[in-house]
């Protein structure tokens, strides 16, 4: 069990990497880190060295817990030394199956039998990696959010043969680091939130691209209609125009026509390098920074269309049992900071309000992402409208 998780090895000193080698070292857990390179390592704990202290400055921890998180942590190009006598080894090296196959693969031939052996993919398949191995009951997905150290949200998905022993030790080390795990119970692609997001960009891709409205015009009513944090353009920037279009091809490749993509209006940009915020231009400028919303044009978009959309692929994933309404709801508010979750707004709102949108929409485009979920259709014809009817998603 997670109690016994002691040292820890992460592979890959990214983005992600350092921040999750730091989440485990403030926690007191001996993380060993990983890279092709010493330059790599010494960047990354220079970041982590950074981290803490704005840490420390904002009191979150004290000047003294700086140090000792940072002598917990032993940057190493070797595996053989990082994995040697880990309890837990997550990777976080760059989105290609190959590469983290080919990971698992040594992992598994030098770390202790009992070890765990996890995984930081957004979209690629645990079950995969697992069979890379010759111990898949103890390859799992633990799917983080970027930044680590501040974002409260885990995904932890159970790949085929993934064991619910490993499973529940990856939910409770989850706890132990301070964030809120969600179990994807199947190893699907996009697993909860990104599956949801994906649809509700692609959502707001066509109906730019017919001219329904403009990019600002969907982000002002989503942002100041909505009571999102951010337009669906401008996440998408700050998520990253690159890493968006290759997760909707995989949603694509896995869902078929309901995540049909809008290649007109991602992939010109993606091709001219501008990836978003990281790029300093994507869908908006960003080198004078926080790109400016007009409230003005919040009328041009109807953001129900976002809620429907996602509601709908909400109800998709509990018909395909792969997670519960309340670890939805959990993953979209943790992950990525929406006012209320899909399946608790379509309670508010009422099943039926949505199923209406949906069957006009869906009359309206014919497309397959309007098209309602059996699960969505049966719910209504039972009654199960919502808080008003006592049942929905949930009961009340
Ligand atoms: N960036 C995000 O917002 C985000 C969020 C959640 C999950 N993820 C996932 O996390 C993983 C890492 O993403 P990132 O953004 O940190 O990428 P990144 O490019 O910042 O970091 C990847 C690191 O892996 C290293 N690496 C490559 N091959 C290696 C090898 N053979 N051995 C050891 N290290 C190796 C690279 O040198 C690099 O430092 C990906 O699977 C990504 O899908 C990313």
């Amino acid at each position: 069990m997670a109690k016994e998780i002691e040292k820890v090895a992460v592979i890959g000193a990214g983005v992600m990497g350092h921040g999750i080698s730091q989440v485990f070292a403030m926690k007191g857990y001996n993380v060993n880190i990983v890279d092709v390179s010493e330059e790599i390592l010494r960047k990354a704990l220079q970041n982590i060295e950074w981290s803490l202290s704005k840490f420390a400055e904002k009191k979150r921890i004290r000047k003294e817990d700086v140090e000792a998180a940072l002598s917990r942590i032993k940057a190493t190009t070797s595996y053989e030394e990082a994995v040697k006598d880990v309890d837990f080894m997550i990777e976080a090296v760059s989105e290609n199956i190959e590469l983290k196959k080919k990971i698992f693969s040594r992992v598994d031939q030098l770390a202790p039998p009992h070890a765990i052996l996890a995984s930081n993919t957004s979209t690629l398949s645990i079950s995969e990696m697992g069979r890379a191995t010759r111990r898949p009951d103890k390859v799992v997905g633990m799917h983080w959010f970027n930044p680590p150290q501040l974002m409260q949200l885990i995904e932890v998905i159970k790949g085929d043969e993934t064991s619910d022993e490993t499973v529940d030790s990856v939910v409770e080390l989850s706890k132990n680091l301070g964030k809120t795990p969600i179990l994807c119970r199947k190893d699907v692609r996009g697993f909860i939130v990104n599956r949801i997001l994906g649809l509700v960009f692609n959502e707001a891709f066509w109906t730019y691209y017919r001219r329904e409205a403009t990019i600002e015009g969907v982000d002002s009513s989503v942002k100041y209609g909505g009571g999102f944090p951010m337009g669906w353009f401008e996440l998408c920037d700050y998520v990253g125009l690159d890493i968006a279009y290759e997760v909707g091809k995989v949603l694509y490749e896995a869902y078929g026509e309901r995540f049909k993509p809008c290649p007109e209006v991602i992939e010109p940009l993606v091709k001219e390098k501008k990836l978003g915020q990281k790029a300093g231009i994507g869908f908006y400028d960003w080198t004078k920074g926080r790109p400016r919303i007009p409230f003005e044009l919040s009328d041009e978009y109807d953001y129900e269309r976002s809620w429907a959309v996602a509601v709908n692929e909400a109800a998709w994933i509990i018909h395909d049992d792969v997670a519960d309404p309340e670890s939805i709801d959990t993953g979209m508010k943790l992950g990525t900071g929406w006012p209320q979750g899909p399946c608790e707004y379509a309670d508010r709102k009422g099943l039926n309000n949505i199923l209406k949108k949906l069957r006009e929409l869906y009359d309206k485009y014919k497309m397959e992402m309007y098209n309602p979920c059996p699960l969505l259709v049966d719910y209504v014809k039972n009654g199960w409208i919502g808080r008003s009817a006592g049942r929905g998603f949930y009961k009340y």
